[in-house]
């Protein structure tokens, strides 16, 4: 590809910081931005100093959300060997995003060249401390300086690179969830499959309400019969009961989490049974009530595996296990950071290195 290169001067940019980074809020110096528009295809890659859009009031994600994002995160291993996790996955993601919202798709091996060539300039800025990670957020816009309500005949695609520490601020400790009867977040035939903005903007006002209740965060059940199990807000969700794994089958409701399909293969690693399929909240109340629900647990990049030691389901709580952390979670969580740090094998060619002074 053809990128052009504007560095911040070496002396002008901030200092890496490691302390109370929370999730999202630090940004590295620079940035990756290029445009699509009909005639040219994608056009004016560069990276730049990390600034804001200049975009017209009349810009079509502003009134009519054309917006698609990603999420994966770059981790400093030993002799500071810099690496991200299936970054394939998340590239060919983005492109089903892309096409589901009528948004030009960017080869996966350019949007690969990019996120290397963006993260390897911005490379002191990968946390050192474990658990704290550089955390990458690619993201795409529709951007035609026209009302209609129609697909945008321009588009910009950019990247931005926060390092980040711990999503839920609590880390580990298991998280208590409110499962929404009210508001849904996925039809079939819709979005929910897709990362796009708007699926996050209808599900604010759940979330805030929760919140608000003393929860972490929403559980969504389909949209449809309101009954089974889709996702949380920002990850993925399993139960283990009677030794088995389960989670939500793929569709239009899910998002295809990457950490989601890395734990089903740790687990069939490990001879742990895994069943995707439909999941009813009655039948997840029944095993918590006979005693057969001993873990329920979030997978995502940001949450990484989250414990969740309370579903609330109607004012009831349902309490896998004894509420804490168990024995499957922790092995998820060990082994998939263990990889990613460089610690364990990476048996099935996760690690995606980030050559260093690719330019
Ligand atoms: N579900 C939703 C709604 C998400 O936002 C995320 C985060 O990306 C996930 C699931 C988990 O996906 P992944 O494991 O690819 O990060
Ligand atoms: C991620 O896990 O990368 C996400 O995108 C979650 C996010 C919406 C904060």
């Amino acid at each position: 590809m053809n990128i052009t290169i504007n560095l911040v001067d070496k002396e002008k940019r901030p200092a890496p910081t490691e302390e109370n980074l929370g999730f999202g809020r630090i940004f590295t110096p620079h940035m990756f931005v290029m445009t699509w528009e009909t005639e040219k295809g994608w056009h004016d890659a560069r990276i730049q100093p990390f600034a804001p859009f200049e975009i017209s009031p009349a810009s079509s994600v502003l009134h009519y959300a054309q917006e698609i994002f990603e999420g994966m995160k770059a981790y400093r291993q030993a002799k500071d060997r810099i690496v991200m996790f299936r970054p394939e996955m998340n590239a060919a993601r983005m492109n089903r995003s892309a096409a589901r919202m009528d948004m030009p798709e960017i080869p996966v091996d350019d949007q690969l060249e990019i996120l290397t060539r963006l993260i390897d300039i911005d490379r002191d800025y990968v946390p050192r401390t474990r658990g704290n990670t550089l955390y990458i957020r690619p993201a795409m816009m529709g951007d035609s300086h026209s009302l209609g309500a129609h697909s945008a005949s321009r588009f910009i695609y950019f990247v931005i690179l926060s390092p980040s520490g711990s999503y839920y601020p609590r880390g580990l400790a298991p998280t208590r969830l409110k499962v929404e009867r009210r508001y849904v977040r996925a039809v079939k035939g819709g979005v929910g499959f897709a990362k796009t903005g708007g699926n996050y903007a209808a599900s604010f006002k759940g979330t805030t309400e929760a919140i608000a209740e003393g929860f972490d965060q929403v559980v969504w059940l389909d949209g449809k019969e309101n009954r089974y199990v889709q996702e949380a807000g920002a990850m993925n969700i399993m139960f283990v009961a009677d030794g088995k794994l389960y989670t939500g089958a793929l569709g239009d409701g899910i998002l295809p989490g990457i950490t989601r399909d890395s734990v089903l293969m740790l687990a069939k690693e490990m001879g742990l049974e895994t069943i995707e399929r439909p999941i009813d909240i009655q039948e997840v109340k029944r095993w918590a009530d006979e005693g057969r629900l001993t873990e329920a647990f979030g997978t995502g990049t940001a949450a990484a595996i989250s414990p969740i030691g309370e579903l609330n389901f109607a004012g009831e709580p349902i309490i896998p296990g004894d509420g804490e952390i168990g024995p499957i979670a922790r092995h998820m969580y060990e082994t998939l950071l263990g990889i990613q740090y460089g610690e364990l094998e990476d048996r099935y060619g996760w690690i995606y290195p980030v050559p260093d002074k690719t330019i």
